[in-house]
């Protein structure tokens, strides 16, 4: 009794700490400037973006955010309110989150923790340490729908500290009234435990430029799947694609029809690893944020990225009955069989394989089989692999849909005699070949 009386005594005095702006109920989807542009990110760049995001159809497939990474802001007025870099934004920021608007997308601005941003050094561009209100105010008083908060300049990066701040800001923008989905971008997989609490996502790895750092992301977040879930994703970072409007050098944008040359770090050597980041992102619930030009990508990026198949395995999760244990809900895909992959963009050697498992509704299991070796090959999930999918039912059979090929297999999923399963995904590509299908019981 008295320990009940202390319990509930305490819950009254402590705030129920969390962002409960209702948002992110799936993993946000939509556009960001920063691998596009970096800083060079100007308003007619954005409004090109927003235009080629409905264009492309991928505006009417679910991405609906326009993100506006580093580069647009500028110092603090007297009265310390943000300014801006009139120069490349001459109608102000109001105006642009008026015309994404006006185009039925979403508008996401940016700011750093810490007294300064991370590359704008020659703009002066500030961070929001200590001025966290008047900041949410302001971005609120654009038009903000998105609020991206970056690490750069939050002096030491330990969680105390990152915690702190990331909550300062948290509270003052719920304290604006406005529903503002909150994405953290601290680099660092300790951020998972705590993310829901302070926020809508939350960076777990380093930029993800190319195939390389993409695999470390991937690795990272295998022991993370318990952390997300609706209204909390772990995000391994940006879609990356191929073609010119993905290659962006250093610090470059891409103008007219101007291929500007590759950088040693932000690309894809081949299209199958970008679309094997689109799938495991997939899998992963993690964020679609495209960040390309999408007036200059490829092709195959842009039928990669509007796969809705796909996409809904992103989006979609198996719902569980009231009562269930927070660590048997699973709205992240889990790794079933495999070792960390690694991928050294110098040497283009690659090492390892992956199989992933997601739940789904009504029994459904998307699985992704990932061969990251330096050899075409097999992927295989066997009976062990497959107790994993801790549902399975060995008296059903279920239809083996292949969500790039967009067809049912001919051969049904069912298990033998001793019933077990097992499942080969043959000739993948090298280094980033992938297969991704959807297991659904039949009646
Ligand atoms: C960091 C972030 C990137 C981007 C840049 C901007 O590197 O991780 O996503 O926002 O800063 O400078």
């Amino acid at each position: 009794m008295k320990l009940i009386l202390a319990t509930s005594l305490l819950s009254l005095l402590t705030p129920v700490q969390s962002l409960n702006n209702g948002l992110g109920l799936s993993p946000q989807m939509g556009w960001a400037s920063w691998n596009d542009c970096a800083s060079q990110v100007t308003s007619s760049r954005i409004k090109n973006a927003t235009l080629a995001l409905i264009n492309t159809g991928l505006a009417a497939k679910g991405y609906e955010y326009v993100n506006i990474d580093e580069g647009w802001l500028k110092g603090r007025s007297s009265n310390g309110d943000i300014t801006v870099i009139d120069e490349k934004f001459p109608e102000g920021m109001k105006a642009l989150g008026d015309f994404i608007h006006d185009h039925r997308l979403k508008y996401g601005l940016y700011t750093s923790r810490g007294t300064v941003q991370c590359s704008t050094a020659q703009y002066n561009a500030t961070g929001s340490q200590d001025y966290e209100v008047q900041d949410a105010n302001w971005l609120v008083s654009q038009g903000m729908d998105y609020l991206k908060e970056d690490s750069c300049g939050g002096g030491p990066n330990n969680p105390t500290d990152a915690f702190t701040d990331y909550a300062t800001m948290r509270d003052a923008l719920n304290a604006t009234g406005r529903s503002v989905f909150f994405s953290l971008c601290g680099w660092y997989t300790w951020y998972a435990p705590s993310g829901d609490s302070l926020g809508n996502s939350w960076r777990i790895s380093g930029d993800g430029t190319n195939w390389g750092a993409l695999t470390q992301s991937i690795n990272a977040n295998v022991e993370l799947g318990k952390y997300a879930r609706p209204g909390a994703w772990n995000d391994p970072d940006l879609l990356v694609g191929t073609g010119i409007g993905s290659n962006r050098g250093e610090d470059k944008c891409f103008d007219g029809d101007t291929e500007i040359p590759q950088s040693s770090d932000w690309y894809m050597t081949n299209d199958e690893q970008s679309r094997a980041q689109f799938t495991m992102w997939c899998i992963m619930s993690s964020p679609l944020i495209i960040s390309a030009n999408l007036n200059q990508v490829s092709e195959y990026a842009l039928e990669t990225w509007g796969n809705e198949e796909a996409i809904a395995v992103n989006q979609h999760f198996r719902t569980y009955p009231e009562g269930t244990s927070v660590e048997d809900e699973i709205y992240q895909g889990i790794r079933i069989f495999g070792d960390d992959m690694e991928y050294d963009k110098s040497t283009d050697k690659g090492s390892g394989v992956n199989v992933w498992a997601k739940p789904l509704e009504e029994g459904k299991w998307a699985l992704v089989f990932l061969n990251n070796e330096d050899e075409v090959g097999d992927v295989t999930c066997d009976s062990e692999c497959f107790e994993q999918l801790y549902d399975l039912d060995a008296g059903v059979k279920y239809t083996v849909r292949d969500l790039w090929e967009h067809e049912d297999e001919e051969e049904e999923l069912v298990a033998d005699e001793e019933g077990k399963f097992e499942y080969t995904a043959e000739g993948l590509a090298r280094t980033g070949g992938v297969k991704m299908i959807l297991l659904t019981p039949v009646d």
